[in-house]
C-alpha cells in the first residue's frame, strides 16, 4: 500500500470558529493507481492534496506514505520527505517566471546535488517526453497556459516521484488543452506512475481509474 489514510481529520482554527476541513477520511491508494478526488467547492479536496502532498499535516488520525507515518515529522523532515516522493502540479503552473523552462525543470535536482551534465540529460530527456524541447530556453511568459503546465509536469517528475499530485490541473485550460494534459496523466500512468488527481470537474475524473467522493470533508459514494 503506497499510501494509507485512517481516520484523518484536519481542522482549521481561524479566530472563535473551527473549521473541521476533513472528518474521519480512510483512503488506501496502491501503487501504481490513478486516483481521482472529486468534490464540490469548499469539499475539501485541496486541503486533503496539501495533506498528501506532506504540504501539510493532518490535526489527527495518520497518514501512512509508503509505510513511512507522516504525521510526527517537522516541517523540515517534511520537505525532504515531499522533495524526495512527491510530483506537484497545481491549476496555476507555479513557475518560477525569472527562470527558462530548462531551469524550472531541473531545480528539483539541483537540491539533491546532482552534477549539471547529469541534470542536463535529464532535462531534455523530460521535455522531449512532453514535447517541450522547442520551448526550453523560454521563461513561462513566453509560453502558452497548456506550455506552462507541461512544464509544471515535467519538474513534477523529473526526480521520479513515488506519486504525482495534481490540484484541479486543468482548471486554467480550455476544454481542449485540458484534454492533452489529461492525456499525459494517462499516458505517465500506463508507465507506471501513481498519480492522484483532484477535480471538481467529472470530465476529468473520468480519466482515473477509480474515484473517490469528499463532501463537506467527508467520504461519500
Ligand atoms: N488555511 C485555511 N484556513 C481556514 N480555513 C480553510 C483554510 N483552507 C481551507 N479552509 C476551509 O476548509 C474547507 C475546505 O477547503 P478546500 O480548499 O480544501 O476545498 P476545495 O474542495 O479544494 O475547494 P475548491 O474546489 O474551491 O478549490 C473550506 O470550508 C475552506 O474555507
Ligand atoms: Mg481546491
Amino acid at each position: 500500500m503506497l499510501i494509507h489514510l485512517s481516520n484523518l481529520c484536519k481542522v482549521y482554527n481561524t479566530g472563535d470558529v473551527e473549521i473541521h476541513a476533513l472528518r474521519d477520511i480512510n483512503i488506501e491508494i496502491d501503487r501504481g493507481e490513478f486516483v481521482a478526488i472529486c468534490g464540490p467547492s469548499g469539499s475539501g479536496k485541496s486541503t486533503l492534496m496539501h495533506i498528501l502532498g506532506c504540504l501539510d499535516r493532518p490535526t489527527s488520525g495518520s497518514y501512512l506514505l509508503d509505510n513511512i507515518p507522516i504525521s510526527g515529522y517537522n516541517d523540515k523532515e517534511l520537505s525532504k520527505i515531499r522533495n524526495r516522493n512527491i510530483g506537484l502540479v497545481f491549476q496555476s503552473f507555479n513557475l518560477i517566471p525569472q527562470l527558462t523552462v530548462m531551469e524550472n525543470v531541473g531545480l528539483p535536482l539541483l537540491y539533491n546535488r546532482i552534477p549539471r551534465d547529469e541534470i542536463h540529460k535529464k532535462v531534455i530527456d523530460i521535455l522531449e517526453n512532453v514535447e517541450l524541447e522547442k520551448r526550453m530556453l523560454h521563461r513561462p511568459g513566453e509560453l502558452s497556459g497548456g506550455e506552462q503546465q507541461r512544464t509544471a509536469i515535467a519538474r513534477a517528475i523529473i526526480n521520479d516521484p513515488l506519486i504525482l499530485l495534481a490540484d484541479e490541473p486543468t482548471g486554467n485550460l480550455d476544454t481542449r488543452i485540458g484534454q492533452e494534459i489529461m492525456n499525459i496523466f494517462s499516458r505517465l500512468h500506463k508507465d507506471g506512475k501513481t498519480i492522484v488527481v483532484v477535480t471538481h470537474n467529472h470530465t476529468v475524473a473520468s480519466y482515473a481509474e477509480r474515484q473517490i467522493n469528499l463532501m463537506d470533508g467527508m467520504l461519500g459514494l
